[in-house]
């Protein structure tokens, strides 16, 4: 696949945040029946190479603090990022602070979720953050955040953001 190599990446755009809310830290322990087996790095690195492919950079971040998550939101302003993978955990169903966060910085997001939340409890199928998400990934376990890559690098093709090959073509 063509790397985007081209206009963005020259002015280091090419940079996708991956962002991770509470209790991730404990992926590949914790429930495992409902999240599977990848630990948080193991699927960083699958990530990673994924990323290669399609050119892109990825920063992660993962916190249990509401307020960290706001905060490295806000950051993403002061740096060149194109946009936001966000799985916001347990935090997607309670936190206007997060919503408002990421609607302050302007930046395209996918939110992801591993589980399928709407076969889960009825207090999952609410999102603070669905509603002005460019696109929701739910159910697909840990291959939904390289779906979410996919979608992102696509729909920021699509926008002019970065160049190269849509993946989704
Ligand atoms: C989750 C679903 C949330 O309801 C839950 O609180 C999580 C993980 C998921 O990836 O399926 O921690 O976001």
């Amino acid at each position: 696949m063509e790397k985007l190599t081209a206009r963005n990446s020259e002015e280091g755009k090419n940079t996708l945040l991956v962002l991770q809310g509470p209790n991730l830290n404990l992926l590949g322990e914790r429930e495992t029946e409902i999240y599977g087996t990848d630990t948080l790095d193991s699927l960083h690195l699958k990530l990673e190479e994924h990323g290669r492919k399609l050119g892109v950079r990825l920063d992660y971040f993962q916190s249990n603090h509401e307020g960290r998550i706001v905060d490295r939101i806000q950051q993403a302003r002061l740096e060149p990022v194109a946009g936001i993978i966000i799985n916001a955990a347990g935090f997607t169903h309670t936190s206007v602070a997060i919503r408002d966060a990421i609607l302050g910085v302007n930046l395209p997001f996918i939110e992801v979720h591993i589980s399928n939340v709407y076969s889960r409890e009825s207090f999952r199928h609410q999102s603070y953050l669905s509603d002005i998400s460019s696109g929701v990934i739910v159910g697909l376990g840990t291959g939904g955040y390289r779906l979410a890559m996919d979608a992102l690098v696509s729909q920021l093709i699509r926008a002019g953001v970065l160049s190269g090959q849509d993946p989704l073509a």
